[in-house]
Parts: structure tokens; sequence; C-alpha cells
């Protein structure tokens, strides 16, 4: 029994050196050290020995089957680590390797215009003010002087947000003009005031090349004592000078807005034909480009300043026809869709 187990020793260390799978090696130490393994089975015959032999067999039994156990432990770590560095090296990375680059997007020409508009307005010390896209009637109308039976409400129709109207403040609204922020920055602020609001509005348009139900707009507002209408045009001279790179000039015509009295249209003159007449201002000369006029005292009353101290003006324009001037852009469309065939030009 001694020879059995001795060489049982050696031919499954020889097999352990063999083994080139982990699976392998897990197979033979089933098949030597499990419980119907050949070392196993060599001991069974132990009862059979005498009473001499017994302690010396067990006791060698047992020393075979630690250094087995040794030995495939030894070479599963092996394994392991093997197994670890094939890990390693698959897993490495090369700092050195140039990276996979960012994309860069850039800023969308409507807000590159409304910048360089605020930085114009900025400079001659108006603030940027902001305002909810979605309003109360009371903001949107009633404190602009639109009364709620007032027809100049079917001018600006608007989308109305399905909730119980406010007590005093009437239905919620997306907002139809940036004009509301008027008075919720005389209310903030009082007068004096120098403010543009660029900002966001809506109305319940059919879409079409010139019109979308969301377009962008900018309110101006100058109160303080003595204002008159000869600051708006110096102001709106100025300001279109700059952004277009030439020298503007202002037309006032007589225009109805309810927010404002008296109220104007405004044009500038043309800049392709610089005022002779062309295709693009329809052989006028002028481009026609905003509402404005001399705040309403109802306007004011609403905002909590006091008309008979203060007096000044207002406008709104759209941005987005700015922007369309500006680019020759010809189809609103391709200001909000988000096709960046179109934005990449820019
Ligand atoms: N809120 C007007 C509109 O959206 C534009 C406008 C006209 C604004 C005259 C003004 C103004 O501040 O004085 O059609």
């Amino acid at each position: 029994m001694e020879q059995q187990l001795a060489k049982l020793q050696t031919n499954t260390i020889a097999a352990i050196g063999k083994t080139k799978t982990i699976n392998d090696l897990k197979d033979l130490e089933v098949n030597i050290l499990g419980r119907k393994g050949k070392l196993t089975e060599i001991l069974k015959g132990v009862k059979d020995l005498t009473a001499e032999q017994k302690p010396t067999i067990g006791k060698l039994a047992n020393e075979i089957k630690t250094t087995l156990e040794n030995e495939f432990e030894q070479k599963a770590k092996k394994f392991k680590l093997i197994e670890l560095e094939k890990q390693l090296l698959e897993e490495k990375i090369d700092v050195t390797e140039p990276g996979i680059k960012a994309a860069f997007g850039h800023v969308h020409p409507l807000s590159q215009v409304q910048k360089e508009v605020e930085d114009i307005f900025n400079s001659m010390g108006f603030s940027v003010m902001d305002g909810p896209e979605v309003e109360s009637e009371y903001y949107n109308f009633e404190s602009l002087n639109i009364p709620a039976d007032h027809p100049a409400r079917d001018m600006q129709d608007t989308f109305f947000i399905k909730q119980a109207p406010h007590k005093e403040h009437g239905h919620l609204v997306l907002r139809t003009h940036t004009s509301p922020v008027q008075i919720r920055t005389m209310e903030a602020s009082g007068a004096p005031l120098r403010i543009i609001v660029p900002g966001r509005v809506f109305r319940y348009e059919a879409t079409d090349a010139t019109h979308d139900a969301t377009f962008d707009q900018v309110e101006g507002l100058m109160i303080d004592k003595d204002i008159s209408l000869s600051h708006l045009k110096g102001v709106l001279t100025e300001f279109l000078s700059r952004l277009f790179d030439y020298q503007v000039k202002i037309r006032f015509r007589p225009g109805y807005f309810p927010f404002v009295e008296p109220g104007l249209e405004v044009d500038f003159s043309c800049r392709f034909c610089a005022g002779s007449g062309c295709r693009v201002c329809k052989k006028t000369g002028w481009i026609e480009f905003m509402g404005a006029g001399m705040v309403h005292p109802n306007v004011l009353k609403a905002g909590g300043i006091d008309s008979e101290k203060y007096q000044g003006w207002a406008f709104g324009f759209g941005l987005t026809r700015l922007v369309m001037m500006r680019y020759n852009i010809n189809d609103i469309r391709h200001l909000y869709n988000g096709d960046l065939r179109f934005i990449k030009q820019f």
C-alpha cells in the first residue's frame, strides 16, 4: 500500500504539471481527492491492515493528501495569475494614444444676435430683464390697457392653460408678447427705468414662411423725467447702426397699440439701397421694424408709477425677424426646427 500511495503521489504531481486549464486541474483534483477519488479508494483498504501497519500508513496517507492539496492549490494560483495577466493586458489603456475629439457645438444664430442686441443696449445703460413665458391674463392684457372686451385682444389670440382662473389675475396664458415684463419691472423697481427684455412669445397662429406659433421678441422701456420720442429715435438710430454697421435712418409713422399713446410704427432705412428703393424694401426705401410709443398713463399706473412725475417710451420688435433680415433667411421655420444642416452655417 505504501508503494501504491507513493506512486499515486508521483503520478498526480506529474499530472498536475501537465494540466493546461483550471478546469482540467479541477477535474483532476476530483479524480484524486474527491469522495470517489483514487486516494479515497486506496484508503478504503486501510481497514484490512494490521494494527501495527495502520498508524504508519494512516500518517503517510495524510501527508500525501496534504502534499497533493498543496500542489493543487499552487497550480490553481498559477492559473489565476495567468488569467489576471491576460485580463490586465486586455484592459490596458494606452494613455499616450490620441483621444476622441469632443464635438463642439456653437451658439444658435438667434442667441448670437440676441447677445449683440444685449451688448449694444447694455452700453447705453439698459439692463436686460426676464419674465415668465406662462403669464397671467392680467399681466399679458389688462395691465397693459387691453381689457377683456377690447378688440385688440383679437390681434393676439393665444394659448390658454387649462386651470381654474385666478380671482384677480385671470387665466394663465402663454405670453403673446414681452410687454408684460414692462409691468413686472415697474412693480419691482419703480422709476426711473432703462430695460430691454429679450424673450420667447407664443401666438395661436398658422405656421408659414413668415409666421410661427413661437418666436422671439425684444421689448424696450425707458422711463424717467422728461423723456420724449427724440430719445427713442436717438437710441434706435445708435442701436441699428451698430447692429447692421451702416448709418441707419429712423422713421416714425402713427400706429395703434393700447399700451402706448401716441403709438408708432417704426421703420428704418433699407440697408440694400440706402433709401433709394429696391426689391427688399419693396421700392419704399424703408423696412418696417416695430411698434413703439409713449407709455400710456394707465400702464404706468398699473406699474405703480406716478404718470404726473414720470413718462417714457416703450418698443417691441421681433428678434426673429431681425435675425432673418441680418442673415437673409427666407423661412422662419429654419430658426426653430433644429435642423443641423441649417444651424451649422452660422
Ligand atoms: N407688444 C407688441 C406686439 O407684440 C409690440 C409693441 C408695440 C411693444 C408697441 C411695445 C410698444 O412696447 O410700445 O405686437
